[in-house]
């Protein structure tokens, strides 16, 4: 076993994943994948059910062999070393914990398997059971404590050993939201204290940019793009990464000219101007505003700003926000979000105008 997978070894690692490719049969789950996952990173892994997360995560596990492509772990190739010589820690959502073991015989499981001492052991497992806040559970067995402190002690057993990445599949998504959103606190500052590899995956987008240092969007076993929370969904690669993060509108430009910083583009009577794209250039192409970046006026705003003329035909109340739903000239539908604090309710069948500052709007392709 390499120095690098010595149990205890707290050191976070870095794996390279080189187009790997998985088939089952005829039907290819991931197709030429290629990711680097960052010493002591927390990386989500995002995208729609059958996109390829679990067969990923399976790969890096050991658990699944790739059909091509390899995984290389701190400069060295892994891809034929078995899941208990990886020693990762995983956390799966039907990864059960023994029902027949108490809390703490739980979280000393792994660490009884690598033949740790026995004062190793419970000065270890009580570090974790407050770690996780779980002091006074300790002689519990798992049936005797609710969803969230289960996935508490799976998270403690996972990590008791300190092993260089930590592997989640969906961990949380059987819980309510507010013991969700619990969770995935704990899930943070864990990474934060531990310092450990995390891999996470889920569907959930707003879990996905709250909890990650980076995202990587699947879709159809490949890889659209990975970036940070803030790059993802500010500047989306393709029109599935801008929609699959959250809402947005899309205004079919005619020919795009690229003009200094930005670029510009007719739609109806106005041109609108947005960040510049050369890929894009004298091409049609959508421009695309997320919602909660455009303000409705009854004036027309000149201020730097895009402006179109719209029709409210509804809203949709959302506590701190509201929703409005709108139609262009031509009938092109939008939203816009806005701070329910600091609008006056709009009535549905008056004219706008729906603002925007140029620099919110970006370019997509059309068609994609
Ligand atoms: N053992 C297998 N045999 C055949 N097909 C499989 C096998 N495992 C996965 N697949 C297929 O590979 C594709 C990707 O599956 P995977 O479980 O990786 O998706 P996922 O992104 O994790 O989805 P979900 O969000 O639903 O968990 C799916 O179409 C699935 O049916
Ligand atoms: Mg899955």
């Amino acid at each position: 076993m390499p120095q690098s997978m010595q149990p205890g070894d707290a050191k976070a690692a870095e794996i390279k994943a080189i187009s790997i490719g998985k088939t089952f049969g005829a039907f290819h789950a991931l197709k030429d994948l290629s990711l680097d996952i960052k010493r002591g990173e927390f990386l989500t892994l995002l995208g729609p059910s059958g996109s390829g997360k679990t067969t990923f995560l399976m790969i890096l596990a050991g658990f699944l062999a790739p059909t091509s492509g390899k995984l290389v772990m701190d400069g060295k190739d892994i891809t034929n070393i078995p899941a208990e010589d990886r020693s990762y820690g995983m956390v799966f959502q039907g990864y059960a914990l023994f029902p027949h073991l108490t809390v703490e015989q739980n979280i000393a499981f792994p660490l009884k398997v690598r033949r740790q001492s026995a004062a190793d052991i419970k000065r270890r497992v009580g570090e974790m059971v407050e770690r996780v806040g779980l002091v006074g559970h300790e002689k519990k067995l798992p049936a005797k404590l609710s969803g969230g402190q289960q996935q508490r002690v799976a998270l403690a057993r996972a990590l008791a050993f300190e092993p260089s990445v930590l592997l989640l599949d969906e961990p949380f998504s059987a819980l309510d939201k507010n013991l969700r959103e619990m969770m995935q606190e704990e899930a943070k500052r864990l990474h934060q204290e531990t310092g450990t590899t995390f891999v996470f995956v889920t569907h959930d987008q707003s879990e996905a940019l709250a909890l990650s240092s980076r995202v990587a969007i699947f879709n159809h076993g490949e890889l659209l793009q990975a970036g940070k929370p803030q790059e993802v969904y500010e500047r989306p690669a393709n029109r599935f990464v801008a929609e699959f993060l959250g809402e947005i509108n899309l205004l079919p430009l005619d020919t795009v000219q690229l003009d200094g910083e930005r670029a510009a583009g007719r739609f109806e009577d106005q041109t609108i101007t947005v960040n510049k794209s050369s890929a894009l250039a004298g091409r049609a192409a959508l421009a695309a505003i997320r919602p909660e970046h455009m303000v409705i006026s009854v004036e027309h705003r000149k201020d730097n700003c895009n402006a179109i003329t719209c029709r409210v035909e509804g809203a949709t109340y959302f506590g701190a926000s509201t929703k409005y739903h709108l139609r262009t000239r031509t009938g092109t539908s939008l939203a816009v979000s806005m701070p329910t604090a600091t609008t006056s309710p709009i009535e549905p069948n008056t004219n706008v105008w729906v603002s925007w500052p140029e620099h919110q709007g970006f370019l997509l392709p059309n068609g994609s």
